[in-house]
């Protein structure tokens, strides 16, 4: 083990395991809010809560990059150069679908008004009515985006579980939060 291994810092841990969890809660149960679906009692239909937890996911991904940019992450642990640009390509093509997501979700979401003519708008938490983007073709990409997304984070959860038991470089410990 490796005791001296070097950890993100806090606010990039925190903003990762948030957008962790409501990512992974919308993978599972946003087609549910969406769409209603009556064995589905843990997201009964709720579209307003879709857009807004996906829209926070926006936020904070927009934050989390600023955010990276001006605190850089820790140097890599040791791994080959292959390795190593294969582990950037992942985690840049994550950021660009936790952008690609919501932003897909919002010009998708004209086409869905037209086939839900009860409802006339979705808010923000209540706050304000949220605009579709006028793109609809890349609306029709979003259920494309959120197969990506299930697929990196099954490589990205098999990267991880191998650098600790196989590499045992303590990988893990870099994204932990104690
Ligand atoms: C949908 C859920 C997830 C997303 C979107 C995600 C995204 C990311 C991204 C973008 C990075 C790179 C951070 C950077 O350098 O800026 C990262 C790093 C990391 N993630 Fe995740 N992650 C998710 C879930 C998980 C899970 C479930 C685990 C635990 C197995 C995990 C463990 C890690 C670790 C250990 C790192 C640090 C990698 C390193 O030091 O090179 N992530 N994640
Ligand atoms: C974390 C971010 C998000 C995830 C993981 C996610 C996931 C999903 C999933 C799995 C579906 C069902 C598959 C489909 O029909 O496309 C869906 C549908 C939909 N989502 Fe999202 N979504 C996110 C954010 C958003 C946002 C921010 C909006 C709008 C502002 C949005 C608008 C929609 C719409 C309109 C549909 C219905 C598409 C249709 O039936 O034509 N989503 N979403």
């Amino acid at each position: 083990m490796n005791a001296n291994v070097q950890r993100y810092n806090r606010v990039a841990i925190a903003l990762h395991w948030v957008t962790a969890i409501l990512m992974l809660y919308m993978l599972v149960w946003g087609e549910g809010l969406m769409k209603g679906q009556p064995w589905n009692k843990i997201a009964p239909t709720n579209p307003g809560l879709h857009v807004s937890l996906g829209l926070t996911v926006l936020v904070l991904t927009v934050l989390r990059l600023v955010w990276r940019l001006i605190n850089p992450p820790p140097p890599d642990v040791p791994m080959s150069a292959l390795q190593q640009q294969l582990s950037h390509a992942m985690h840049w093509a994550f950021y660009a679908l936790l952008l690609l997501i919501p932003v897909s979700g919002l010009a998708g979401l004209g086409r869905w008004f037209t086939r839900h003519t009860d409802i006339t708008a979705v808010s923000f938490f209540g706050l304000f009515d949220v605009p579709a983007l006028p793109v609809p073709l890349l609306g029709g990409a979003h259920d494309l985006f959120t197969k990506l997304m299930w697929a990196l984070l099954a490589l990205h959860v098999l990267a991880a579980l191998k650098h600790q038991f196989m590499d045992k470089d303590d990988l893990m410990k870099r994204m932990s939060l104690r």
